[in-house]
């Protein structure tokens, strides 16, 4: 049976285009919008040659209603898996209109459209970040949920415009997926992770440490009440996330109304841990210096993965090393990103 096209929004970004080549390798058909702000159109022609499949491909704007509807008009979309949007947290606090308008009312249209066109599908990148500033560890998908910073309440509030419209009405299903903390890259070193800048995130950090474009990692605090004192994260390899993606997919086609779902391994692992593993995968030492805790982190976060595993029939497979591996592969292989 030929399956549903998906249009995927932010196709062309980390988390989308591993998921984009999990679809074409589930033999999804697959139409991306991504107006590039944060991405290279070449990331999408390297899925293409690493599934030999095609897929379309839209430079559009999710804010522009008009260019949207169009993509609407000219494919018979069965489901939205909606990445689309802005995630840096510093940079939200900074720019707190841009974040709400991109994030929420691009979302809008996008829901908007699908009203129009009938589809009534959906899948949305969340964040372990609304689980705020809990201490209480694993977090489950019923735990209270808040947010410190504008990036994190724009996640908050289209997770609940998304399950108010369940309410509304029964006929839309919608699934939202709290991801913990991505990492790595496909083991082509193909495809992967490609910050703007200077990375926020520690593996891209720690990456470009290891390549010689940055000179030393900062390790942001280590009196933390955890084992070794630095923080503690739940990091998931890209391509257990992406095939996450597929199994919610595939769950969503019985599903009635709203379901959430954490995306993480359930194990926790410390900065030190991650640089440790790095040092001993790759054979490469990673200078770092201690310094003050960084606003806005909690000691620790990881999820409770059994829902996932019961409901959606999916766990990860690939460990730390795998992730480090495959992360310094790519960052290898394109030391200067798709540049
Ligand atoms: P990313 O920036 O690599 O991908 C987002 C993509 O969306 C980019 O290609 C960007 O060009 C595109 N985009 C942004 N605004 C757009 C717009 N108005 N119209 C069309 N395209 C637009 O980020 P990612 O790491 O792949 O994250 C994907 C999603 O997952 C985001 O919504 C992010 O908030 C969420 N998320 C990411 C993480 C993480 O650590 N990477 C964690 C939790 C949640
Ligand atoms: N860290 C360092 N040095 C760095 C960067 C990070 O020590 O240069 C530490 C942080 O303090 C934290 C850990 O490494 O303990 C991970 O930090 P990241 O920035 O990689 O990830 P966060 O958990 O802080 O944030 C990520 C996403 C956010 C999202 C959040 C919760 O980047 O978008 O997870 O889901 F909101």
């Amino acid at each position: 049976m030929m399956k549903p096209l998906i249009l995927v929004t932010g196709g062309a970004g980390y988390v989308g285009s591993h998921t984009c080549l999990s679809l074409l390798e589930a033999g999804y058909p697959v139409v991306v919008v991504d107006n590039l702000s944060n991405s290279k159109a070449e990331s999408l022609r390297r899925v293409e040659k690493l599934s030999a499949k095609k897929l379309f491909f839209y430079p559009v704007d999710i804010c522009d209603p008009e260019a949207l509807k169009k993509v609407f008009m000219l494919h018979s979309v069965g489901a939205v898996i909606h990445f689309a949007g802005f995630k840096a947290v510093g940079e939200s606090v900074e720019k707190p209109l841009e974040y709400y308008h991109n994030n929420v009312y691009g979302t809008m249209v996008l829901l908007e459209c699908m009203r129009e066109a009938g589809v009534r599908t959906i899948i949305f990148s969340s964040s372990a970040t609304v689980y705020g500033m809990t201490e209480k560890v694993p977090f489950r998908e019923d735990a209270p949920t808040s947010a410190t910073n504008p990036y994190g309440r724009s996640k908050l509030f289209i997770e609940h415009i998304l399950l108010d419209l369940c309410v509304a009405d029964p006929s839309w299903r919608v699934t939202l997926l709290r991801y913990f903390n991505p990492v790595g890259a496909h083991p082509s070193g193909e495809i992967g992770e490609d910050p703007r800048g200077i990375p926020n995130n520690l593996m891209p950090f720690v990456c470009q440490v290891a390549v010689g474009r940055l000179k030393e990692l900062q390790v942001f605090g280590n009196d933390y009440p955890t084992p070794d004192g630095t923080g503690v994260r739940d990091y998931i390899h890209v391509l257990d996330l992406a095939e996450g993606h597929v199994k919610a997919l595939e769950a969503a086609e019985t599903q009635q109304g709203a379901a959430i779902y954490n995306l993480g391994t359930g194990r926790g692992h410390s900065v030190l841990e991650l640089i440790r593993a790095f040092e001993k995968a790759n054979g490469i030492k990673i200078p770092y210096s201690i310094s003050g805790r960084r606003p806005g982190d909690i000691a620790a976060s990881y999820a409770d993965v059994q829902k996932a595993e019961k409901c959606l029939n999916w766990k990860t497979q690939r460990t730390l090393e795998d992730m480090v591996r495959d992360a310094w592969n790519w960052q290898k292989k394109n030391p200067e990103g798709y540049a």
